[in-house]
């Protein structure tokens, strides 16, 4: 990663750091929201013994549902550049042996965490310093039969409203229209399975073709 995008990443972190307790990122999920993850579910079918990758995966409330559905067979591999939310995590997920948790950016964990049966990003995508880049390297972190999913709990304009909003570091973190996100998917041999943008929120599922 170039000094540029280093630089952003801390501004990010320290973002993120300052968030740690706030409504969003602590609370538990409520019955709408797990309602939303139902709907992953759905696509993804049993989790069991399967082995995820979770980017940016905040104080671990996702990481904790998706740990439980892979159970003691499964893996968890979550990450987070800031180091709260990874605290955060550590504490809410003690004791959870199947999870692997680290602090850093997924760019620069990627190449030594090897290949996952499903990779889901949720809420993170427009995060990312490279957002092509990225999407291409998860694609490549994906095995035959996995599925690439990124979700968001609300609509890309909704998500773009809030991160324009929200503050410096994070103001410029815009979701890729639509288009740009199917040509990836293309580009990257990846056939879309759902698509959904409204106001339940943000669903992209791809898995590879063939
Ligand atoms: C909006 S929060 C969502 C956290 C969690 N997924 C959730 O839904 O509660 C985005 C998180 O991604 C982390 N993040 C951003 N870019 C990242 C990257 N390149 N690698 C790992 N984590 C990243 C941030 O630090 C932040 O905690």
């Amino acid at each position: 990663m170039n000094d540029q995008k280093e630089k952003a990443y801390q501004a990010k972190a320290t973002f993120f750091d300052a968030q740690v307790q706030a409504e969003w990122a602590a609370k538990a999920y409520g019955a709408g929201e797990m309602e939303k993850l139902e709907r992953i579910f759905e696509i993804t079918g049993p989790l069991a013994g399967l082995r995820l990758l979770e980017p940016g995966c905040g104080t671990g409330r996702l990481t904790e549902v998706l740990a439980q559905r892979v159970g003691p067979l499964g893996r968890v591999v979550a990450m987070d550049i800031s180091p709260q939310m990874v605290a955060a995590a550590h504490r809410r997920l003690d004791g959870c042996d199947n999870v692997e948790l680290y602090q850093g950016s997924i760019e620069a964990l990627a190449d030594r965490l090897g290949t996952f049966d499903h990779v889901i990003c949720h809420q993170v995508f427009p995060h990312f310093a490279d957002h092509k880049a990225a999407f291409g390297m998860l694609a490549r972190m994906l095995e035959p039969g996995g599925l690439l999913v990124i979700s968001h709990f609300i609509s890309i304009a909704e998500i773009n409203d809030v991160h324009r909003n929200a503050g410096t570091a994070v103001a410029a973190d815009l979701m890729p229209p639509a288009e740009t996100m199917r040509r990836w998917c293309a580009e990257h041999r990846l056939c879309i399975d759902t698509w959904q943008d409204d106001d339940d929120g943000y669903l992209l599922c791809a898995k590879p073709n063939g």
